[in-house]
């Protein structure tokens, strides 16, 4: 029998939290520090996504997670699953992450093998403290270029210097992509293009672009604008996209946070450029990887609901989802 939340063994329980020594090390102490000071809500949800991978660790393989998102966040999202836990919760907190985490994985590789051979790019919008770079094989024969602001690439980079000057070379982190740049840019800004090609991006070569965690934070005009550049190189080269949207009640949870949203992204996407658009939601066949068994758990109810309702019909509270999308076009397949 398996654990209704967490998907393991039904004797398995929750790890206790172990913080890895590195943590505690004088520089990357300070260099969190530093985040919790100094950094705004949106730059910090970076190490907050990585704490809900590093807490998911039963599921997510990723062994720079708690390096990259330090003790804070580490120990607040910990006590969270912790009473969601004691609450006997449908949902246990991050299972959401999880799931997307996961679900951009396989889909990154799906698309990588979708290109038949040769060298791939593949582009991480808002990167954050992601560390596919670091973690999947699929991206052996790609180049990466993760875009964020200069202060979250930096700090991304110090932390991981200082990491490795502190333990042997053998418990570094090893590199799995080809190759990385980091490319520090406001995507908001119109320069953000410019700075990703003057980092070696060639706009003619297939690419998987990422977008995981970031679109809801921009405005409508930028979230649009940023789809619309990544869909005209569907008239030039294969080109892949997989982001994450939430429908509008979604961007009520906080409104000072989240701006952008569509409710139906697979009707939004193909008149910009994408010739083939597929949706998926949290908890369908190919998004909850055994970790949403339970029926009545939230994901499942909203998605035995029409998309069209944005309250649900028992408890008039509002239908919060987050949709999967991959998009993708290419010449020959662009109507003329
Ligand atoms: C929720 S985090 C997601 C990070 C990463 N994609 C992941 O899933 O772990 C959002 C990230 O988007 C970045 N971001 C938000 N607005 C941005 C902008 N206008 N330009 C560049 N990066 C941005 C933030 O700095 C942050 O690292």
């Amino acid at each position: 029998m398996l654990d209704q939340e967490s998907g393991m063994p039904e004797d398995w329980t929750w790890p206790e939290l172990k913080l890895p020594e590195l943590l505690f090390t004088g520089t990357v102490r300070e260099l969190h520090a530093a985040i919790e000071n100094e950094w705004d809500t949106l730059r910090r949800s970076a190490c907050q996504t990585a704490a809900g991978r590093a807490l998911w660790k039963h599921v997510v393989h990723d062994p720079i997670a708690e390096l990259l998102a330090g003790e804070t966040y580490l120990r607040s999202f910990y006590d969270k699953i912790k009473k969601d836990r004691l609450n006997n919760a449908r949902e246990v907190s991050g299972v959401i992450l999880a799931v997307r985490t996961l679900w951009f994985d396989s889909k990154l590789e799906v698309a990588l093998n979708s290109f038949d051979g040769g060298e791939a790019q593949v582009v991480f919008l808002g990167a954050g403290m992601d560390a596919r770079a670091y973690r999947l094989s699929c991206l052996k024969d790609s180049k990466v270029f993760e875009v964020d602001f200069p202060e979250v690439l930096q700090m991304k980079t110090t932390i991981l210097q200082a990491a490795a000057e502190s333990t042997n070379e053998h418990q570094s982190p090893m590199m799995t992509a080809k190759s990385l740049s980091r490319v520090a840019a406001d995507i908001r800004d119109n320069d953000w293009l410019e700075k990703l090609q003057i980092s070696g991006f060639v706009p003619e070569k297939n690419t998987v672009w990422i977008l995981e965690g970031i679109l809801y934070y921009l405005s409508h005009s930028h979230a649009m604008e940023v789809l619309k550049i990544i869909a005209d190189y569907c008239t030039l080269t294969r080109t892949v996209l997989l982001a994450d949207f939430m429908n509008k009640p979604s961007t009520t949870l906080s409104n000072s946070v989240f701006h952008f949203y569509s409710d139906w992204p697979d009707h939004l996407l193909p008149p910009l450029g994408f010739s083939d658009v597929k949706l998926s939601q949290i908890g369908d066949p190919d998004a909850h990887f055994g970790l949403l068994h339970d029926p009545l758990n939230l994901f499942n109810k909203l998605r035995s609901l029409p998309r069209t309702l944005q309250t649900h019909p028992e408890d008039g509270k509002p239908c919060c989802r987050l949709y999967l999308v991959q998009a993708s076009g290419s010449p020959d397949q662009t109507i003329p």
